[in-house]
């Protein structure tokens, strides 16, 4: 039987990835296309719905983005959401203009009607608005469902035709019933079972990687990062030791992060493959020297990474398959599904491998969100410590060392945040906070430790919480766990004489330092 699937068609919605990941989180595969993607296309996947997203232009206006008519005409559920839902107004022949009053945040939402998507929701809701634009009058055939003060159309639809059409963005969840209403599309509307399940997911990826690779061989980065351990080890469950996993220690890791990535993967660890470490610390810090500049520390680290990856690739001669850890938000971001701009050319996509000499390439978490990832991890088998890590930038302790990398500074970071780190477990803070560490400013000032004069460094510790990380606020850290921890630096971390707590949120700061 084939996959049941939802499709996103992307207007440009800044929540795109959201909406998919929403439908995913009922059990329902979904997937995000452009709305430059043919018909014939989309009609190939046989979906079982199709959502369109919302988007930032003005659907009547004459270059805006929009969709054929015959769309409507599929027999195939749809749902508009926002831009979405006033393309489908206009489509079919109702009105959409400027709204005299525009709508922003959360707003009051009364549902007049019985509808199937607001099944098992409040008469009164609170839903999340963002437009200019508004429906003035519905197409033919519409019944209006729901409104606010401002709104006379929050939501309408055609059951007949199995079309709606709703104003808010119930994939936010400011939006308080809206994940009851995408489940109720995809499960009452759009009659999914919700076969989409990690279980299978990972039984189906391992068969398909043994057919694919047969007896070749295959080589893997492994960074001890989410992405790359749920690859590899997906990929040892599949060929044993057909994969050669390549751990390349830049020096910019954290404190003992290198032994326990070999703890897990290599000889002495609990996968069958093949493991090599590559101590190149030296390397990098002679190659990283003096330099101060964010960018070139960055690619400096990028290249150097590339050089000794294919030192060892080398050595192990021809393979038949690189595997990436790409997944499927890289996929999006670089522009290759959905519409969102390029907003970074992933280091994952379309990067790597023109310096190997490999066949092809496997991708087996290119169809997977982050929290999907995770749950394959677990599925796998592989620790939870590891599962849950937190984020760590592929450049390491080098964007978080402000201005010249050297090894005494490393040093020092990797000791004020296992600190930081062992503190915040303790604490039982973990699960809240989104990602925290310690940085190393290059401050230097005077302090005074027993009678003597110092001149020493300024570490500075940095927790957000965050959903996404394009936007963060700094995390309400009780300041009794603040000041243990900056005791505990200044006393076991030589070289620093003061510690800074970072407020600022992202915007108009980033979440690492450089
Ligand atoms: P920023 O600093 O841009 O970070 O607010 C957002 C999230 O991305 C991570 N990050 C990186 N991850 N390579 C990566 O793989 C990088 O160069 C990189 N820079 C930042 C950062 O840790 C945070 O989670």
């Amino acid at each position: 039987m084939d996959q049941e699937k939802v499709i996103v068609i992307d207007f440009g919605g800044q929540y795109n990835q959201l909406v998919a990941r929403r439908v995913r989180e009922c059990n329902v595969y979904c997937e995000i296309y452009s709305y430059r993607t043919d018909l014939e296309e989309i009609k190939a996947m046989k979906p079982k719905g199709i959502i369109l997203t919302g988007g930032p232009n003005s659907c009547y206006e004459a270059d805006a983005p929009t969709y054929q008519k015959e769309l409507f005409k599929l027999g195939i559920p749809i749902l508009g959401l926002c831009y979405g839902a006033q393309l489908m107004t206009l489509i079919l022949g109702g009105q959409v203009e400027s709204a005299p009053v525009r709508e922003y945040g959360k707003t009051k939402v009364l549902i007049d009607e019985d509808s199937p998507l607001f099944k098992n929701v409040s008469k009164t809701t609170v839903c999340w608005m963002s437009h200019f634009d508004y429906i003035s009058r519905p197409a033919p055939g519409f019944t209006v469902t729901a409104h606010t003060a401002d709104c006379p159309v929050a939501a309408a639809e055609d059951r007949d035709r199995n079309l709606y059409a709703i104003q808010f963005h119930p994939e936010v969840l400011h939006t308080k019933e809206g994940i009851k209403m995408l489940y109720n599309f995809v499960k009452g509307v759009c009659g999914c079972t919700g076969d989409w399940q990690m279980e299978r997911f990972v039984e189906k990826s391992i068969e398909e990687i043994r057919k694919k690779v047969g007896t070749g061989k295959v080589l893997c980065a492994l960074s001890g990062g989410v992405d790359s351990s749920v690859a590899a080890v997906m990929l040892s469950k599949a060929i044993g030791n057909q994969l050669t996993c390549v751990f390349v220690d830049h020096g910019l890791l954290r404190k003992n992060e290198g032994d326990e990535v070999e703890a897990v993967f290599g000889p002495q660890g609990n996968y069958e493959l093949n493991f090599i470490r590559v101590n190149a610390q030296e390397r990098f810090y002679v190659k990283l020297a003096g330099v101060k500049e964010p960018e070139r520390k960055r690619k400096i680290i990028g290249e150097e990474f590339i050089r000794v990856f294919e030192e060892e690739a080398k050595k192990i001669g021809t393979v038949d398959f690189l595997v990436q850890g790409t997944i499927y938000p890289d996929v999006v971001e670089s522009g290759l599904g959905g519409e969102s701009a390029v907003i970074k050319s992933h280091h994952n996509v379309g990067g790597l491998p023109d310096y190997v000499d490999f066949k092809e390439i496997i991708e087996p978490l290119r169809n997977l969100f982050k929290d999907e990832v995770r749950k394959a991890g677990l599925e796998l088998g592989i620790p939870e410590y590891l599962v849950f890590r937190q984020p760590f930038p592929g450049p390491g302790l080098g964007v978080r060392i402000v201005g010249d990398v050297t090894a005494d500074k490393v040093r020092i970071v990797q000791d004020a945040d296992a600190i930081f780190r062992e503190e915040v477990a303790k604490a039982g803070l973990e699960p809240a906070i989104g990602q925290y560490f310690a940085a190393l400013t290059d401050m230097r000032s005077v302090g005074v430790m027993g009678d003597e004069r110092t001149y020493d460094y300024a570490v500075a510790l940095r927790a957000v919480n965050t959903v996404d990380f394009m936007t963060a606020e700094a995390a309400e850290i009780p300041f009794g766990v603040l000041q243990k921890v900056m005791g505990r630096i200044i006393n076991e971390v030589g070289g620093v004489n003061r510690v800074f707590y970072d407020l600022t949120s992202k915007p108009p700061a980033t979440i690492e330092f450089e």
